[in-house]
């Protein structure tokens, strides 16, 4: 036999269908908290645009339909303006580049700024998919602590201790956060960047759940025009995209990068080689259903999909409440199971049994009262360390649930077996 590629055998294998082979021994039916994915159908007019895609059958540029980019440019003029708004925000769509989804965003923006054996930054625990692709690329994920006290925010000085000079290529963040839900204020975020363009290195910013958090300000302002061009954000921040959650079309394979135009010249000969150009067929019908009878004529006020965003508004209400109803009816039915943090797509929990791997926990909470869940150490949380160094003896004691698939009775039914865990585990101490 050949030999396999080192990178590739170093590794993880992908970790949810790990928790797909745990099998239930409960004669009821399993309650899934695992997924992270959207529980409906995409809108009825997003289905609609679809099916009625006419000639989509030949490639478009790598960077993507120029009608999506404008649209997304506008779109994200309208997010990041609304605390001053959209004129203060510096995007256009020479700025962004529509990708087969984020995972490919961020292969191709590591790809584009790091070479192997150079560094990453990723706050730990991560999203497994950012750590697997440094490690596939031969890049080396440098773990920065996160902790519950902190709410699992992750430290600007912190972080500045783990740049080496000459390796350190970029620091990348997940906000809303995955696993955690920890949502970066920003003002945080503002202090990363600052670090980046200090150090000459890149912040890498996946924003794939920014849209599930009530839009009360503007996610950051990282994006506002600044006085000269040295001082804007192109020089050192990177920002991704899903479409997968907002628009409920994780198997249309969409996601952006926003980035310098000199970037994604670059950004450009690996999305042409990885992927020519994403799927035509999402791009064309969500750039259809931009509104054409703006009352503003110049469309400026209009964002994307005026109508689908009061829809993912709706979601994300809907989410909101249903943290709501997890928080409660957990402090009720099982109140030894204490959430450190929650937002967006997920509340994440520790559970009650000291000494005990968020793994193990997690198979039996499958095998012996069917509820599925992730365990931290799926998202390399279970080798946190505490800031003086030390193993967090504690860190391995996470458990990640989505709430974004899910209905409220279930959810209710789901704090009733953790409940039922304490005595079903009973050779455990709690
Ligand atoms: C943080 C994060 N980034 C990216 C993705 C993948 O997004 P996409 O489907 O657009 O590739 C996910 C999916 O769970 C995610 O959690």
């Amino acid at each position: 036999m050949f030999p396999f590629s080192r990178s590739v055998l170093s590794t993880i294998s992908p970790p949810i269908p790990a928790a797909y082979k745990w099998t239930t021994k409960s004669h009821r039916q399993l309650l899934d908290m695992s997924q992270g994915v959207p529980g409906t159908p995409p809108h009825p007019m997003l289905q609609q645009a679809l099916a009625q895609i006419g000639n989509a059958w030949g490639y478009c540029p790598a960077e993507g339909e120029p009608a999506l980019r404008e649209a997304l440019a506008k779109e994200m003029r309208s997010i990041y303006g609304l605390t001053k708004g959209d004129e203060n925000v510096d995007i256009t769509s020479s700025d962004i580049a529509i990708t087969s989804g984020c995972n490919l965003a961020f292969v191709a923006a590591i790809m584009a700024i790091a070479d192997a054996g150079d560094e990453v930054i990723l706050p730990v625990p991560w999203y497994f998919n950012h750590q697997m692709t440094l490690t596939l690329l031969g890049m080396q994920p440098v773990p920065l602590s996160t902790s519950a006290s902190d709410g699992f925010l992750p430290s600007p000085s912190l972080a500045a201790q783990l740049i080496n000079p000459g390796k350190t290529r970029a620091i990348a963040l997940v906000t809303p956060n995955n696993p955690t839900g920890a949502v970066y204020p920003p003002e945080l975020l503002q202090e990363f960047a600052n670090l980046a363009r200090e150090k000459g290195i890149a912040l890498i910013l996946d924003e794939t759940y920014r849209d599930f958090i009530i839009p009360e300000s503007a996610p950051h302002s990282l994006f506002n025009k600044t006085p000269s061009d040295s001082s804007s954000w192109r020089s050192h921040v990177i920002s991704l995209y899903s479409f997968s959650k907002s628009y409920r079309i994780p198997s249309h394979r969409l996601g952006a990068i926003t980035a310098s135009p000199t970037l994604l010249t670059q950004i450009g000969k690996i999305l042409d080689t990885l992927q020519i150009c994403a799927p035509r067929p999402p791009q064309i019908a969500l750039a259809s259903l931009v509104p054409s009878n703006s009352p503003d004529p110049s469309g400026e006020s209009i964002p994307l999909l005026s109508l689908l965003h009061q829809d993912i508004l709706f979601t994300s209400q809907a989410i909101h409440l249903r943290h709501a109803l997890f928080k409660s009816a957990l402090t009720t039915e099982a109140p030894k199971w204490k959430i450190a943090s929650q937002g967006a797509y997920y509340a994440f929990v520790q559970h009650p049994f000291p000494g005990r791997s968020s793994e193990e926990v997690c198979q039996r909470l499958v095998e012996e009262v069917g509820v599925r869940v992730l365990p931290v150490a799926f998202f390399g949380g279970d080798s946190n360390r505490k800031v003086d160094g030390e193993q967090d003896s504690d860190a391995d004691r996470y458990i990640r649930f989505s709430v974004a698939n899910i209905d409220d009775n279930s959810v209710v039914g789901v704090c009733q077996r953790l409940a039922e865990a304490e005595s079903a585990f009973r050779d455990w101490t709690v």
